[in-house]
């Protein structure tokens, strides 16, 4: 079983709970702080004690009720870049570069397993500085129509994190209940004697 370092744990986890907060905000954007949605209640509610909004209006009210939210998104997106900072400075430590020496015994499913990691660190990265150059476009420089574009394929790319996390965990927990029972325990306690 593999061992890992203790600030290699610690980076897991943070970075776990740190990615699937990103989810919560996108999720939450899309769902119950939706505009869209929140605009036409607000329209109704309103209309019902005698309030007149146009469509315009009701948009601005609906997105100030969101932006504390959002607000997560930006703090958060901080913090996963601070984190991937971290995780380069980690591949010159053993536990950091152990999955990627080269390991002639490893199965196909593990090279792939492998290779998983490697794509959604490159994912990472890309969400990060997209983000960034989204949420600085006047500071650098780039129109409104170019941070639009960038926002799409950010929000495109999102869709491999989408899938990488719940096959993540649920092939985490298969291989617990397998071949390799206390691989997550091994990332609580580094299996150091
Ligand atoms: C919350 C449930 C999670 C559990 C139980 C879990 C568990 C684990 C375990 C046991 C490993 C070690 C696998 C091995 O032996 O090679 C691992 C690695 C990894 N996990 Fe998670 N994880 C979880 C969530 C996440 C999330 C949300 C992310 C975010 C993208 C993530 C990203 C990674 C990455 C990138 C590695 C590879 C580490 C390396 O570079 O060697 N994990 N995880
Ligand atoms: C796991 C990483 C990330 C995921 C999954 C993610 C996901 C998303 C998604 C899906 C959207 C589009 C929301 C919509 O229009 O409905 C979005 C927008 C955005 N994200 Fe991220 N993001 C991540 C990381 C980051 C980072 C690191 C930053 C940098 C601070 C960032 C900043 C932004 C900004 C500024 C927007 C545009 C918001 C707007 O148009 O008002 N994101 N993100």
């Amino acid at each position: 079983m593999k061992k890992w370092r203790l600030d290699f744990r610690i980076w897991h986890w943070i970075h776990a709970v740190v990615v699937l907060g990103l989810l919560g905000t996108v999720f939450l954007r899309k769902t119950f702080l939706s505009w869209r949605t929140n605009s036409e209640l607000l329209t109704q509610k309103l209309a019902e004690i005698d309030v007149e909004v146009t469509s315009e209006q009701a948009k601005v009210l609906a997105k100030a009720i969101r932006a504390p939210m959002w607000e997560w998104h930006i703090i958060l997106g901080y913090t996963l870049t601070a984190l991937i900072v971290w995780r380069i400075i980690l591949f010159f430590t053993e536990s950091g570069k152990q999955n990627y020496l080269n390991n002639k015994e490893d199965t196909l499913h593990k090279k792939m397993v492998k290779w998983g990691y490697i794509m959604i660190y490159m994912v990472l990265v890309f969400m990060s500085v997209s983000g960034l150059t989204i949420h600085f476009h006047e500071f650098l420089g780039l129109s409104k129509a170019i941070a639009h574009d960038i926002k799409e394929i950010h929000e495109l790319v999102f869709n491999a994190i989408l899938i990488f996390v719940p096959l993540h965990i649920v092939g985490i927990v298969i291989a617990e209940n397998r071949a390799e029972r206390g691989i997550i325990s091994a990332m609580v306690h580094g299996n150091r004697k």
